[in-house]
């Protein structure tokens, strides 16, 4: 009997009679053998089709086939440790779905521009692959993670009629009768109503900043996970923020070693993410900066090489907390010890990425938030409803967000955001 198998299947299937369904990836010939590469999409098997056991017509068809040809192989699954899968099927059969035109990326270097171009093809390469597998693993486990706590997922919505992280970068979208509406540069704001009614929940889904930024952490479409507490204090996110990236990483790092590998990433760094992570407040950070002759102002916000600077000080992700509440967003809720400074906090990745989460206690007064709205020149219609949640039973909360690329980035050891996402959207990219 032959049974359908994923290739990652194979390993357990030695013995077996097998059909794989997939693309020719790669191919070496030696005379009487074809060594073909066959991708699946959960990973690559090579077949072995041995001339002598194969209809003359297919074993020669096979040696012409062009890369990313698709086709269906059966064959007798065999161990193979040399192989990367530790596996081989011995080609019995096979048929030929589609044969493929030259393929444009080979192995040659490509451009990064050419490569952009041709995303939908690029994501069939090992890297890519790789790094888009990991991501999906990463997106599981956010969710488990939450799920499993008691947060329930209540997501908000992308068209918006307001600002939530400030009006310079806001994608406007015509809406209907002369409408505008913007797309969500957060979730938080109707998170925090979610919070009201449902205690511990989480919003996950992409957010939108229209960031000239050409910078390798910045996209304009990007995934953020935003969990919020009612009763909720900084501590709290502190904590969470720690939990929540201890256990992702792990996660990674036991489901995914196959394709840490073919990143080549140096998973001892991964495996040193424990808890506790190193604590520094943003005026400790300042004065490090300083005594490490990279003096920086205080007041103003980290660019990534001041980060870089900071969180290279330590091996594991460091939590920065209590920055300068003007440099903040208008929800901040300000430290009571020290009214300059916001109760918030950043999560800054090790290894020069910098920050992948930030947040904090919202504030909780009517009258600070109506004030604060003004001074940031908010239009006050726009928040009437965030406001009820001060009006009707306001309590302290707290929350975060995380954004998936960025954190995708770091665990996996990719230099830019752009490989972390299937399609990405940038400054001067929208197209595949
Ligand atoms: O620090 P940010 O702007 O925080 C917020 O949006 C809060 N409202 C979240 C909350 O408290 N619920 O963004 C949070 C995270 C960043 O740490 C970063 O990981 C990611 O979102 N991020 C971006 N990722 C890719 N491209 C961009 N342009 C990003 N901007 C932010
Ligand atoms: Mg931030």
């Amino acid at each position: 009997m032959t049974t359908v198998a994923s290739a990652e299947s194979l390993p357990g299937l030695v013995g077996q009679k097998v059909e794989v369904r997939g693309w020719l990836y790669n191919r070496r010939s030696s005379g009487k053998l074809h060594f073909l590469e066959i991708r699946d999409g959960t990973s690559i098997v090579q077949a072995v089709a041995f001339a002598p056991e194969l209809p003359p017509e297919l074993f020669e068809k096979l040696g012409a086939l062009p890369q990313e040809s698709s086709l269906v192989v059966r064959g007798t699954v065999k161990a193979a440790p040399r192989q990367a899968l530790g596996v081989e099927i011995g080609l019995e059969s096979a048929e030929i779905v589609g044969v493929a035109e030259p393929y444009p990326i080979t192995k040659k270097e490509h451009s990064p521009e050419f490569l952009l171009e041709r995303r939908h093809l690029w994501i069939r390469s090992r890297k890519q692959h790789a790094t888009l597998r990991i991501r999906a693993r990463i997106i599981k486990a956010i969710r488990d993670f939450f799920d499993d706590r008691g947060f329930l997922c209540v997501d908000s919505p992308i068209f918006t009629p307001s600002a939530c992280e400030g009006t310079t970068t806001l994608f406007e979208v015509p809406y209907f009768d002369d409408e505008k509406a913007y797309l969500s540069q957060s979730g938080q704001l109707y998170a925090e109503a979610s919070a009201m009614a449902f205690g511990k929940v989480y919003c996950f889904g992409p957010t939108f900043r229209a960031e000239k930024s050409k910078t390798r952490r910045h996209l304009t479409e990007f995934w953020m996970v935003e969990p919020e507490i009612a009763f909720g204090t900084l501590e709290d996110v502190m904590v969470l923020m720690e939990d929540l990236v201890t256990y992702v990483v792990g996660c990674v790092v036991k489901d995914r070693l196959p394709e840490l590998k073919v990143l080549e990433r140096d998973v001892a760094k991964l495996e040193k993410v424990q808890k506790p992570f190193p604590r520094m407040s943003y005026t400790e950070a300042v004065d490090l900066l300083t005594k490490k002759g990279h003096p920086f102002e205080w007041g103003g916000d980290f660019g990534a090489p001041d980060e870089a600077e900071i969180s290279g000080q330590f091996e594991k992700p460091l939590l920065v907390h209590r920055f300068p509440a003007a440099i903040k967003a208008f929800y901040a809720k300000r430290d009571p010890q020290d009214d300059r400074l916001a109760l918030g906090c950043d999560l800054l990745a090790p290894e020069g990425y910098g920050e992948i989460i930030g947040g904090g206690e919202r504030a909780t007064d009517l009258a600070f938030l109506e004030k604060m709205i003004a001074e940031h020149q908010l239009p006050k219609e726009a928040f009437e409803w965030y406001l009820d949640l001060r009006r009707y039973g306001s309590v302290p909360h707290a929350g975060f967000g995380l954004g998936v690329e960025r954190t995708t980035a770091w665990i996996c050891g990719t230099h830019h955001v752009r490989e972390c996402i299937p399609y990405p959207r940038m400054l001067y990219r929208i197209v595949p």
